[in-house]
C-alpha cells in the first residue's frame, strides 16, 4: 500500500540536513529487515499487505520517478521493468503490476533491490548536493515528500510483517520484548469543550500532506472526549457481554462483516484454556488489560462505543482536544513496537491510531497538487474513515496534530484502536 501525498508546505532545511535526514530514513528502512529471514521478505499474506522486499523497492522507485528522472539530466533507469513492478497506483506515470500478486515476485532478488537502493541513494546524494541546480527548491520539496512517504512505508512494512508472521503456526517473534506488570488502565478523565467555532487543519511552515489543508473553521456543539483510548480490559467486558453477538449494536455493514468473517474478538486475539492471548511482534502474549485495545475495525470501534453508551469523536473534536497536548507517547522510535499500558496522563499520540466518526473527505477549499503527485491523496477520498494520533510503529517525526490517516472500515491489520466521546 502506498499513499504519498503532495507536499505543499515543507520546512526550509539546508541541503545538508535534508540529505542527512533522508539517508537516515533510508537506512532505517533496510534495518527493519535485519531481524527477518530472506523468505520473510518475499511472501505476501493478504491482498492489502505487501512483501518487505516490495516496500524497499517501491520507496526507491518513488525517488527515481519523481526526483531523478525529472531533475537529473540524461538519467537512465536502473532497470527498465522496475517501474512496472514497483509503481503502486500512479496511473499518470504508467501501468503497474497487480497489487494482490506482489508476493509472486521472487525476482528481482533481495540483493538486487539493495543494489537498486544503493544506486538511487548515490544519485540522490549528488542531486541534493548540487546547490546551483535551477530546480533546487522543487527538489528539496519532493525529497521531503519522499522522506515522509518512506516513513509511511516503514510503518506498513512492520504491520505487514506482523500479519505475515501471525499466519505462521510457529508464531515467530520479530523482536523480543520484556513483559509489563499486569494491572488496570488509569481512570478515564472526560475533557470538556464548549460549543463554538474552532479552527483545524495544518497552517505551519513545516511539511504536511495536502489532505491536512487548508486550515478551516467548523462550528462544533459542546462535547466531551476521553483522556485515553479504550483499554483491553474494557473491550473484554464488551466480549464478555456478548457484544459480537448482538446485532443491535452494529452498523448493518459491520454486522454483515462480523457474520461473514466469523469475528468474535479483535484481530490477533485467540483464547487458550479460557485465557485471551494476542499475537504481537514479540510473539504470543497474554492480553494485558491495561493496554489500549488494538487491531479493531471501524465497525468494532463503533459497536463498542454504542455498547458503552458513547460514540466515536469526529476528527474535528479529536484535533481540538489533541492540539492542547504534547505529541509525546509511544512511537516506533521507542522500539517497543507494541502499545504501552494506559497511564494517568491524557494521551492522544502514539500507541494506537484512533478511529474517528469522520469520513475521509476533502476539507473546504482542498486542492490536490497538480500532476502525478496529485494522485497521492485526493483520489482515495471515498468510503474510508479517518484515524488520528499515530501508533507504536509510527515514527515520532512523522506525526502531527493535523495528520489524517485513512482506512476502509473493515480493515484491522494496522495498529488501530479507539477513544470515546459524548455530547
Ligand atoms: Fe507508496
Amino acid at each position: 500500500m502506498s499513499r504519498p501525498a503532495a507536499a505543499t508546505a515543507f520546512r526550509k532545511e539546508t541541503p545538508e540536513s535534508l540529505l542527512e535526514n533522508l539517508m537516515r530514513v533510508r537506512a532505517t528502512s533496510v534495518s527493519l529487515c535485519d531481524p527477518l529471514e530472506p523468505e520473510d521478505c518475499v511472501v505476501q499474506s493478504a491482498p492489502e499487505t505487501s512483501p518487505a522486499k516490495w516496500h524497499l523497492a517501491h520507496t526507491t522507485w518513488f525517488f527515481e520517478t519523481f526526483l531523478l528522472q525529472p531533475f537529473v539530466e540524461g538519467y537512465k533507469s536502473f532497470h527498465d521493468e522496475f517501474a512496472f513492478l514497483f509503481n503502486s497506483y500512479y496511473e499518470s506515470v504508467g501501468s503497474f503490476y497487480p497489487r494482490k500478486d506482489r508476493g509472486l515476485l521472487t525476482r528481482p532478488s533481495f540483493a538486487s533491490i539493495l543494489d537498486y537502493r544503493c544506486h538511487v541513494d548515490t544519485q540522490l546524494t549528488a542531486l541534493l548536493g548540487d546547490a546551483s541546480h535551477p530546480h533546487a527548491g522543487d527538489i528539496a520539496a519532493r525529497c521531503t515528500l519522499g522522506l515522509h512517504h518512506e516513513q509511511q512505508h516503514q510503518e506498513l512494512l512492520l504491520t505487514d510483517i506482523k500479519h505475515l508472521l501471525s499466519r505462521n503456526p510457529l508464531r515467530p517473534a520479530y523482536r523480543e520484548r520484556g513483559t509489563d506488570p499486569a494491572g488496570s488502565a488509569s481512570d478515564v478523565e472526560w475533557l470538556e469543550y464548549p460549543a463554538g467555532v474552532y479552527e483545524t487543519g495544518y497552517s505551519g511552515q513545516g511539511f504536511a500532506f495536502d489532505n491536512e489543508m487548508p486550515r478551516h473553521r467548523s462550528y462544533v456543539e459542546p462535547f466531551r472526549i476521553a483522556s485515553r483510548p479504550v483499554s483491553n480490559g474494557e473491550f473484554l467486558d464488551f466480549l464478555d457481554d456478548g457484544g459480537y453477538g448482538k446485532p443491535t449494536l452494529w452498523l448493518s455493514d459491520g454486522w454483515q462483516t462480523v457474520r461473514e468473517r466469523d469475528w468474535s474478538a479483535p484481530l490477533y486475539w485467540e483464547q487458550r484454556d479460557g485465557t485471551w492471548w494476542q499475537f504481537t511482534l514479540s510473539g504470543m502474549r497474554e492480553i494485558n488489560a491495561a493496554e489500549p485495545v488494538c487491531h479493531v475495525s471501524y465497525y468494532e470501534a463503533d459497536a463498542f462505543a454504542r455498547w458503552a453508551g458513547k460514540r466515536l469523536p469526529t476528527e474535528t473534536e479529536w484535533e481540538i482536544a489533541a492540539s492542547e497536548r504534547q505529541q509525546d507517547g509511544n512511537f516506533f522510535d521507542d522500539s517497543r513496537l507494541h502499545p504501552k499500558p494506559c497511564s494517568g496522563e491524557a494521551s492522544f499520540f502514539g500507541d494506537v491510531w484512533q478511529w474517528t466518526a469522520s469520513a475521509y473527505s476533502p476539507y473546504p477549499g482542498y486542492r490536490a497538487t497538480a500532476g502525478a503527485l496529485g494522485e497521492y491523496n485526493g483520489k482515495f477520498m471515498i468510503n474510508q474513515q479517518v484515524l488520528r494520533g499515530g501508533s507504536c510503529v509510527t515514527s515520532r517525526s512523522h506525526i502531527r496534530t493535523s495528520y489524517r490517516n485513512f482506512f476502509y472500515p473493515h480493515e484491522r491489520w494496522q495498529f488501530k484502536g479507539l477513544r470515546l466521546a459524548d455530547a
